[in-house]
């Protein structure tokens, strides 16, 4: 369970203070893909960073089942965050120097998994979203989609029960935007089931469960 009550968010921008969310509130109980729209700077990014535990809200709570992430300690969030969510981001964020297995082992590393489950978490993972082939290219090698996939591989290593998207298929050309699609669909699927996705493609869109528009610094079932 995901639930968001009354979220604010503010920048300071010199001695002015902008802000993004004015009291957002939602739930996501059971397994399902929300879809979120909004325009450039609407806040969407801002949203997602606040709900996987990657930024502090101004204010309001973030509730991960019955665990109140803004009150626990940032050792305690950090863990919750590489356990429970899984993130893709429209530029991928591979790093260059590994290859995509080694890309694909990070979190479970991170998440204190010896190197050799790790490497067989990978490459169950890999093999998955349908790149075992590619395990030892560097992201330079691979095309924008193989690294998308790489990266989705990533992402649910750990099994994370909520899959975190922000953008995933905008640096891609629409079929294979379409096939990373079904890839993160897939996987989001065999492991907690929530996809949070954060979209401008409307084929995609209309596939969710459920669309919010996120305006005015809140959230607008559509
Ligand atoms: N670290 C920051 N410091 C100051 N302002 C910020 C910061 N991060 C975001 N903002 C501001 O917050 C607003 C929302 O930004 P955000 O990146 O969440 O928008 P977005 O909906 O993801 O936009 P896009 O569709 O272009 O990715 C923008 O006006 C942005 O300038
Ligand atoms: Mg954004």
């Amino acid at each position: 369970m995901l639930s968001v009550s009354d979220l604010h968010k503010s920048y300071r921008e010199g001695d002015q203070i902008v802000s993004v969310l004015k009291g957002l509130s939602f739930e996501i109980k059971s397994p399902c893909r929300v879809g979120i729209v909004g325009t450039s700077g609407a806040g969407k990014s801002t949203l997602l960073h606040i709900l996987g535990g990657l930024d502090t809200p101004t204010a309001g709570k973030v509730r991960v089942d019955h665990t109140d992430l803004f009150s626990i300690s940032e050792k305690k969030r950090s863990r919750l965050r590489g356990g429970s969510f899984g993130f893709v981001f429209q530029f991928y964020h591979l790093l260059p120097e590994l290859t995509a297995l080694e890309n694909t082992m990070l979190p479970a590393l991170i998440g204190g998994r010896t190197a050799g489950e790790a490497r067989e978490m990978a490459t169950e993972g890999l093999k998955k979203v349908g790149l075992a082939s590619r395990s030892a290219h560097r992201p330079n090698e691979l095309s924008g989609g193989e690294q998308q996939r790489v990266a989705i591989a990533r992402a649910c290593v750990m099994r994370p029960k909520f899959l975190l998207a922000d953008e995933p298929t905008g640096n891609l050309d629409e079929t294979t935007g379409g096939e990373v699609f079904q890839v993160l669909d897939q996987v989001a699927k065999e492991s907690g089931g929530i996809l949070l996705m954060v979209t401008h493609n409307l084929a995609l869109v209309k596939q969710m469960d459920e669309v919010f528009e996120l305006k005015d610094g809140t959230l607008h079932k559509i």
